[in-house]
């Protein structure tokens, strides 16, 4: 099987007897990170908090490296095994069947998002963003535990905005449910968060950062601007 993304191909197959999934850039690659970090880099800019990019080329390629995944497995966050890395191309273990946002479309996700929040608070308790916090980066395995893969934006900061980009690239990734759905999944999602974080933070950026990025992200555009103008638990849960 294969998986078109932005930046990589995607190929599910089997070595030696196991499931593996490789994840290969595509040739254009470093043009589309570009355009991601200026993207990324403009929207700061109108927003007022200018905020240096995550890394992109080899050094996010290092990010997929055993170094992260040994840094996140130690602040009880589960990523794939890695079997093989190069400049071009990682070899990971394939992890269950679904990543979180195909899972929440069939099946209820509350307790999940919940731990999706306690897992993006914990990387932000030492100072560290996933930049690409998209429900698509969630894996559900076989006993229901999350997994993170892409780990390729991960970087060190503490900024409100790249912290406000973390929630609010999830919840724009979700924001193309049907309302009620949307509204239970980001209040879990809050609460776990705000259970997790250790000190005074502030993600006031994140609705809006929110609105901004569900436009790039998902399909159904009429349901993303009508959620869009509903109400939001984020008032009460982090403010
Ligand atoms: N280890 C894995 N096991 C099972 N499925 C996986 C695994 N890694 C990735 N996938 C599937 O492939 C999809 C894309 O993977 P990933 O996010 O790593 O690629 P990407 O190139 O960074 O994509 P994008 O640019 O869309 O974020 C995931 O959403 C998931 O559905
Ligand atoms: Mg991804």
């Amino acid at each position: 099987m294969v998986i078109d993304s932005w930046q990589r191909r995607i190929k599910i197959e089997k070595l030696n007897g196991i499931t593996v999934v490789r994840k290969k850039n595509k040739k254009l690659r470093l043009i589309r990170d570009i355009i991601l970090v200026f993207s990324y880099l403009l929207i700061s800019i109108v927003l007022i908090h200018p905020s240096p990019p995550p890394k992109i080329g080899i050094q996010s390629q290092k990010n997929e490296g055993f170094y992260t995944r040994k840094f996140l497995k130690k602040n009880s966050i589960i990523t794939p095994n890695l079997l093989n890395i190069s400049d071009f191309e990682i070899t990971e273990e394939f992890v269950g069947k679904e990543n979180f946002y195909e899972y929440a479309s069939k099946n209820d996700g509350e307790e999940l998002a919940y731990i999706i929040g306690q897992v993006t608070g914990r990387l932000h308790n030492v100072g560290f963003v996933f930049t690409d916090n998209k429900s698509q980066n969630y894996l559900v395995d076989r006993d229901n535990r999350i997994v993170r893969t892409d780990l390729v934006f991960i970087q060190k900061n503490r900024s409100v905005y790249a912290r406000s980009i973390d929630i609010g690239s999830f919840l724009a990734s979700i924001l193309n449910f049907e309302y009620s759905k949307y509204s239970r999944l980001e209040k879990s999602f809050l609460v776990g968060y705000k259970n997790t974080i250790n000190y005074q933070n502030s993600v006031y950026l994140s609705i809006i950062l929110r609105n901004i990025l569900s436009i790039g992200l998902g399909d159904k555009k009429m349901r993303i601007i009508k959620n869009m103008l509903k109400k939001t638990n984020f008032n009460q849960i982090l403010v």
